[in-house]
């Protein structure tokens, strides 16, 4: 009796060639203009106490209250798989003192994050994030830069139907001096007890809520921007000046929600219009007083989390996929003993200098082998017998139009350059 087969836990995202060529490039393309800027990898465990999620993330949120992987480990102690990055990546700079050297500490990292979400399209319980972020600079030019590198990834992927949105969310006078306001507009909304502990938690929670009675309700409601300090009206501006001399377009949106509570000052969202429900392609923002809750000193930061999986699926969307970027230059099929000999330090040579070389191992018949080829995409194949081996010559053969040429064995790597 077969055995049952096991599948994969819902709801995670997995990548399996041919796909997962196109998500390496993507995820590749969004992270290397940080790269550009000087940002630096840090990584770091996928796992870490619950109380840095608890306490950085905090508990007014969705991702901390309703969708971590929490579980005990052999030692008694709560571990909870990674939400989001930013709360680790601040653990480590205060653990490992790299706030003491040159300011701002330039991180950037990639993985996996875990959220207990319901699963939909574009929707995971694990999914892909690179991310980055800047600590210790108040600088509004830096805001500028973050989000105009995230900008840069979602373009060099090739996206174009996609919008900036921005807004800020104050230092904390503003947002204290909001808060008055909001907390006595709320009181006079007639909320259900889980609801109403929430506000109290974080009273700007309710902008995010899903229900249509409460959406109508708070479109009454006072918003932060019109509460904000003068120092952080200067703020804002400075940022949105600098997004403007780059040429970066955006949306202010003022009812924009982050779904952490960490954030301060300017946050911003990437959405993409052909994605639906699941739109938000990457988020961030300034988290000026996370580090001193962690334990740190109290520096600022500003940072970014872009969607890995999303990125991909608006790629798709697009049409700008081009599976071409993915499939080998050259595909050899070796006939007999000598010319496997011969494939494989031809192989090296040629892969010595970047090219994508495949060898038809398995001594299949010429047939069957070229089926291999066609299938493989390679983009080139040659036949490798004792003939092309003594005269020095062989066939090259474009696989898409049929053409063969006639090239030189040692020509052959200028000959795939063309
Ligand atoms: P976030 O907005 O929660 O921010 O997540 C960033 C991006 O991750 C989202 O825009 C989305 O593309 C993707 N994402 C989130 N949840 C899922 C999911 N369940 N399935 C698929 N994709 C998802 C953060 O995580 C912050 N740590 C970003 C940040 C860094 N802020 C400052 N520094």
């Amino acid at each position: 009796m077969s055995k049952q087969k096991i599948q994969a836990p819902k709801g995670v995202s997995e990548y399996t060639p041919p796909r997962s060529a196109a998500f390496e490039f993507v995820r590749e393309a969004l992270i290397s203009p940080a790269r550009l800027a000087g940002y630096q990898l840090i990584e770091l465990p996928v796992f870490e106490d619950t109380e840095l999620f608890t306490r950085g993330v905090g508990e007014s949120t969705d991702v901390v209250s309703k969708e971590m992987y929490t579980f005990e480990d052999r030692g008694g102690r709560s571990i909870t798989l990674r939400p989001e990055g930013t709360a680790g990546v601040m653990r480590a700079v205060i653990e490992h003192g790299l706030d003491r050297g040159q300011l701002p500490a330039k991180l950037w990292y990639s993985g996996q994050f875990f959220r207990a979400e319901r699963p939909q399209a574009g929707r995971y319980r694990q999914f892909y994030q690179v991310g980055i972020e800047a600590i210790g600079l108040d600088d509004p030019a830096i805001d500028a830069e973050v989000i105009a590198i995230a900008d840069a990834g979602f373009k060099s992927i090739g996206l174009s139907k996609y919008r900036l949105e921005i807004t800020s969310l104050g230092d904390a006078a503003s947002r204290a001096a909001h808060r008055v306001d909001l907390v006595k507009f709320i009181a006079t909304m007639n909320l259900d007890e889980a609801t109403a502990a929430r506000a109290t938690l974080n009273p700007l929670r309710l902008f995010d809520d899903k229900r249509e009675e409460i959406k109508q309700a708070m479109l009454k409601a006072p918003l932060l921007v019109d509460y904000l300090s003068p120092e952080s009206k200067t703020h804002f501006a400075q940022v949105t000046h600098y997004l403007d001399s780059l040429g970066i377009t955006y949306v202010l949106n003022p009812r924009m929600v982050r779904g952490l509570d960490y954030y301060t000052g300017t946050t911003f969202e990437f959405v993409h219009e052909l994605l639906g429900a699941q739109s938000g392609i990457g988020g961030g923002g300034r988290y000026d007083g996370l580090m001193a809750e962690l334990g740190g000193q109290s520096l600022s930061g500003i940072g970014f989390g872009l969607g890995v999986d999303r990125a991909l699926l608006a790629a798709e969307a697009e049409g700008i996929i081009n599976e071409d970027l993915f499939v080998s230059d050259l595909f050899i099929i070796p006939l007999g003993e000598d010319a496997k000999v011969k494939a494989l330090s031809l192989a090296t040579q040629l892969r010595s200098h970047g090219k994508n070389v495949e060898i038809a191992f398995g001594d299949r018949a010429l047939k069957g082998a070229m089926k291999g080829a066609d299938k493989s995409g390679a983009r080139y194949v040659i036949v490798l017998g004792d003939s092309e081996i003594s005269s020095g010559t062989l066939e090259l053969k474009e696989m898409k139009t049929g053409a063969t040429s006639s090239v030189k064995i040692d020509a052959l790597l200028t000959a795939l350059s063309k």
